[in-house]
């Protein structure tokens, strides 16, 4: 044997036990045993959607609710927060509807992508916006334009996503049951229902717009009228919205 063949020998027979002792790694070894299902590997994993601005007021409270109630009935929980991302609405690239290579996942590239990708293998979706003029706020709207239009077929007008799932749509608003110009998620709510099912709705009506009334012009409520709704209904919203999540990741199939 010359020199480049004892060398090539040697160098396959490293790398032929380097492969051995790889496959006996315990990480490796856990992971066979999930792949053969001696392990259950059945949590579902939940998409939180906020697309409001403020980080501990109304819609993200209802949110982290209903995430502690998805938690709890034991999914992981992926916290998307809209506002702290830079991407835009859909730019009508029409990249979804190319001959031969159409998509029903959005395939213009920015810090939305991985959300969408992510959202079409979720077991479950939660969106939550609070109302604005009567609408859901543009982050919300754009990150649904991105998510619903790669899902509308030009050639038959169905409405298709990867995968259909559980959904439930939270609003919060200053409006009361009685009183509100509320339009919820508008025609975007018939897409959802189309691609991914009837999506569950929960609103929490005449929430605190501000912690302090006093600090601001806003006399045209009645900060008095709104701690008795808020001490009447709060807590029962944000029960509701933990047990929408936790009804969420304890549904079967
Ligand atoms: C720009 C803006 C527009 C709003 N428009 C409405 C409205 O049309 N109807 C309504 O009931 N409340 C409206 N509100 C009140 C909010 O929907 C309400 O305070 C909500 O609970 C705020 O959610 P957040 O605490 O998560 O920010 C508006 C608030 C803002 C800042």
């Amino acid at each position: 044997m010359d020199r480049r063949e004892f060398l090539k020998k040697t160098a396959l027979g490293v790398a032929a036990l380097a492969a051995t002792s790889l496959l006996e790694h315990p990480a490796v070894a856990a992971a066979n045993e999930m792949i053969n299902n001696k392990i259950p590997n059945n949590m579902k994993k939940i998409m939180v959607i906020d697309g409001g601005p403020r980080r501990n007021m109304n819609t993200a409270s209802m949110l982290e609710s209903f995430a502690n109630g998805a938690k709890e009935g034991g999914a992981e929980v992926k916290l998307v927060r809209l506002y702290d991302m830079d991407y835009k609405g859909c730019m009508s690239c029409m990249a979804c509807k190319l001959k031969g290579k159409a998509s029903n996942i959005c395939k213009f590239k920015d810090a939305l992508t991985p959300v969408l990708e992510e959202i079409a293998e979720a077991d479950g979706l939660a969106l939550g916006s609070p109302n604005y003029f009567g609408e859901i706020t543009a982050q919300m709207r754009a990150f649904l334009e991105r998510l619903a239009f790669a899902w509308l077929s030009y050639n038959d007008y169905s409405i298709t996503a990867p995968k259909r799932m559980p959904v439930v749509l939270i609003e919060t608003m200053n409006g009361t049951p009685e009183r509100n110009n509320d339009h919820g998620y508008g025609s975007m709510e018939h897409c959802i229902s189309q691609a991914l099912g009837q999506p569950e709705k929960l609103i929490a009506y005449n929430t605190y717009q501000v912690k302090n009334y006093d600090r601001y012009e806003l006399a045209g409520f009645s900060e008095e009228a709104k701690r008795k709704w808020r001490e009447e209904h709060w807590e029962e919203d944000l029960q509701k919205a933990f047990d929408a999540g936790k009804r969420m990741a304890e549904a079967k199939e």
